[in-house]
């Protein structure tokens, strides 16, 4: 989650040098085990264990660090001929690795560094900040660019930011830097470069200069799409439990199409919330009304075990119910009243673990359950008896407060259930083509009894249930 930025009025002049490139490319090239196939690209992901937060350990006062996981989820990207590791985050817009100039946080990390040696260094910087009220991090670097490569996609002059201090948990997860992949308008970099160009040019704005600077400074996916290089303006992400056998156990990105095998139709498409001038999402320019800027969809309701659970009284009832839909969370995040309720209805922070518990978020009028596998998480060590359950508060939206309108933040647990394909739509066209997001249930209707089988083995056996 990022702080929402301001807009203003600015002209830019284009550079498309990597759009013949990318449109001319064919279908046999692979990189880092990346495949390119018919309608799209489909590259493995890896799965980074990291130690629980130490608030939940000095909450129990038993775990020890490392004895249980948070998990993110990385792909692999070249950067001027250096294979970095990045957070996969739908939840952000930039692109940011670690320079090998870091000092201090850097001087633990077992990673990769950036060597800046074929860096164009633009002289601007860039503060990244993440996370809400709470939790919150930064990032700190330069902006600058290079030749950057996903899965065989090449942009030889993609934006991005050369980090040398940062307090997020990416160091720790042994990865390199954060990939986001949410909307262009979000983008620090992208409104950085915005800025300074009209402090340069002190042109006014068109919308359709707003919307071209996409495919010059814009993160790299969105920067692909509005370039015309991908089959589709498009890319999914399965996690783990794809009872569909898109990936193996770890998941898969896919670029510019759904996974192999997967039909459109089979999921649940709904719209992306459109922020309008009113709520800060866009600019004084009228012809553009409103715009997404992040991956936020309609919620119809939320249920645990089956029963409709009340909605939130500490925001307004004029704001309609919706989620972010955030591959770099590793909790469920939502308003803290509701938070309470659920923790009451399941007898407190801890509980047993063989009693399954199914948390859904119906959406598009249909059931998104979580897979009660990935709903709790093990508190103590050398125990698969006691449980906690895989959710956080976060702040409640306010309505006219310039920032961001949903009340949830579905991260990890959720996603380990559901294959997501994330559409970005036209960027000239929004009315015609907007944004959505699909969705396809892979919870297999067993979960609950393949939990408590899971517990009953960890128990016979001792077994830590990350084990
Ligand atoms: C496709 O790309 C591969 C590898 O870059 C190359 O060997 C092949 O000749 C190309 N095929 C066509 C039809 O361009
Ligand atoms: C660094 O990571 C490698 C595996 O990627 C591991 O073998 C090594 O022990 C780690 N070193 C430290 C100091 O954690
Ligand atoms: C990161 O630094 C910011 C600013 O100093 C601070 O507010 C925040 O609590 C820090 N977060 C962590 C996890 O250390
Ligand atoms: C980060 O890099 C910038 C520019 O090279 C430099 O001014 C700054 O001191 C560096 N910060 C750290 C913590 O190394
Ligand atoms: C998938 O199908 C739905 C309904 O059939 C359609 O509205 C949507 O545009 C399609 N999505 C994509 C990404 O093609
Ligand atoms: C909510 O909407 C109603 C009806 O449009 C309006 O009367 C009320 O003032 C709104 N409340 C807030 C807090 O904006």
């Amino acid at each position: 989650m990022h702080k929402r930025i301001r807009f203003i009025l600015a002209a830019f002049n284009l550079l498309y040098s990597a759009a013949a490139e990318l449109v001319s490319r064919n279908s046999s090239y692979s990189l880092h085990g990346a495949k390119r196939m018919q309608g799209g690209l489909h590259l493995p992901l890896s799965r980074r264990l990291i130690p629980k937060r130490i608030a939940l350990n000095a909450d129990t006062g038993v775990a020890g660090l490392g004895d249980f996981f948070d998990v993110t989820y990385s792909v692999l990207i070249d950067i001027g001929g250096t294979t970095l590791p990045v957070v996969l985050d739908t939840g952000s817009s930039d692109l940011w690795v670690l320079s090998n100039t870091c000092q201090g946080t850097c001087s633990s990390a077992n990673t990769t560094l950036y060597p800046p040696n074929t860096f164009h260094d633009m002289g601007l910087d860039a503060t990244i900040v993440y996370g809400d009220s709470k939790t919150g991090t930064y990032a700190r670097g330069i902006i600058g660019y290079d030749a950057v490569s996903l899965a065989g996609l090449t942009l030889q002059d993609q934006y991005f930011a050369a980090i040398n201090d940062t307090n997020t948990s990416v160091v720790q997860t042994r990865c390199s830097g954060i990939f986001g992949l949410g909307f262009p308008l979000n983008s620090v970099i992208w409104t950085d470069m915005f800025l300074n160009q009209r402090q340069q040019k002190r042109r006014t704005t068109t919308s359709s200069a707003i919307i071209s600077s996409f495919g010059v400074s814009g993160p790299f996916i969105p920067r692909l799409a509005s370039l015309g290089g991908l089959a589709s303006p498009m890319f999914a992400i399965a996690l783990q439990r794809d009872t569909i056998e898109i990936g193996g156990n770890e998941g898969m990105l896919s670029i510019g199409g759904l996974p192999p095998g997967v039909q459109n139709e089979s999921l649940t498409w709904v719209p992306v919330r459109k922020y309008t001038l009113q709520q800060d999402g866009l600019t004084q320019d009228t012809s553009l009304e409103a715009y997404p800027i992040a991956w936020e969809i309609p919620v119809d309701d939320v249920f645990l075990d089956g029963v409709k659970l009340p909605r939130s009284q500490l925001s307004s009832s004029n704001i309609s119910l919706s989620a972010l839909i955030d591959t770099g969370n590793s909790l469920i995040r939502g308003p803290p009243d509701v938070i309470s309720y659920i923790q009451n209805m399941l007898g407190g922070p801890h509980f047993a673990c063989s009693i399954s518990h199914t948390l859904a978020f119906q959406i598009g009028g249909r059931m998104f359950p979580v897979d009660p596998r990935d709903f709790i998480n093990q508190v103590r060590s050398g125990n698969a008896q006691v449980c906690g359950a895989n959710l956080a508060q976060t702040d409640v939206p306010v309505l006219g407060g310039g920032g961001y309108l949903y009340s949830w933040s579905l991260g990890d647990p959720f996603l380990k259930g559901v294959l997501a394909a994330f559409y970005y739509g036209s960027f000239t066209e929004l009315s015609q083509d907007p944004p959505r997001i699909g969705l396809l249930s892979t919870v297999p209707s067993d979960a609950g009894q393949r939990l408590e089988d899971a517990i009953s083995a960890a128990s016979e056996e001792q077994y830590d249930l990350p084990g």
